[in-house]
């Protein structure tokens, strides 16, 4: 039977759910961010043991500079701020992505976070900012040109990923319709299963990660063999 150990998410539609409401985008980001803990807390009630959550992609520098801001912002007051709920729950958080190109208090206030929650061990928590699947793997590549390979393996490029201790992802969803990964989790994503559900990101809680673990129950995962 598949087991649900890693749970990855793209978080989609907050800009969908302001405009919904004539709201700033920015509304939809904040609100966001609220569902976000209560998926947080399904996932630690379903028993997942990893969750990885796509907040910012290396194409997301795209946007506005004042969405961009706000963003950076979120992840820099937000985040911390919510430290002490964070502990409380269990929760380990853990970086993914390219440093540089962060703002500095960003990049602070996460190292913050990161140090004060290690010792947690009900969830790992993995944030993927300026995260981007090529770019996961360009890095990884050139640190083993750096350190002198020749020759690359699959194991080899892992252990050169951010957290190569975290598994690869078991399920990847997505909100808000789209059906597409947007440079997410490219190379563990080789034999992940995939769900795309209709609901907006705000509107995601508790509940929905019981239906997206259902979902992945049903799943026949033969990685290329029989079942
Ligand atoms: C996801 O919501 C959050 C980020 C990408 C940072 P969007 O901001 O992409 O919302 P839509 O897709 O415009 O509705
Ligand atoms: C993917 O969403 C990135 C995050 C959820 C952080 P986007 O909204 O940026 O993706 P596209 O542009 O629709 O592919
Ligand atoms: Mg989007």
């Amino acid at each position: 039977m598949a087991e649900l150990v890693h749970l990855g998410i793209i978080m989609d539609g907050n800009g969908r759910w302001a405009k919904k409401r004539n709201l700033p985008r920015a509304a939809g980001h904040l609100e966001g961010l609220k569902s976000l803990k209560k998926v947080i807390k399904g996932a630690i009630d379903e028993d997942i043991k990893y969750l990885t959550v796509y907040c910012f992609s290396t194409e997301n520098w795209k946007r506005p500079e004042a969405e961009v801001k706000y963003l950076m912002a979120l992840f820099t007051n937000k985040i911390y701020g919510e430290i002490k709920t964070i502990s409380n729950l269990g929760v380990q958080i853990r970086l993914l992505g390219n440093r540089s190109g962060l703002p500095e208090a960003a990049l602070k206030a996460l190292d913050r976070t990161v140090e004060e929650t290690k010792e947690n061990n009900k969830l790992v928590l993995q944030l993927a900012i300026n995260y981007g699947g090529y770019d996961e793997i360009i890095r990884a590549v050139n640190q083993l040109i750096k350190d002198g390979v020749s020759e690359v393996t699959v194991p080899l490029i892992r252990s050169k990923f951010d957290n190569p201790d975290i598994p690869p992802v078991d399920f990847i969803v997505r909100s808000a319709g789209e059906e597409r990964l947007s440079n997410f989790l490219l190379f563990d994503s080789a034999y992940s299963e995939l769900g795309f559900y209709d609901r907006l990101w705000p509107d995601w809680d508790e509940e929905m990660i019981k239906t997206v673990k259902q979902d992945f129950l049903k799943r026949d995962r033969r990685f290329g063999g029989l079942s």
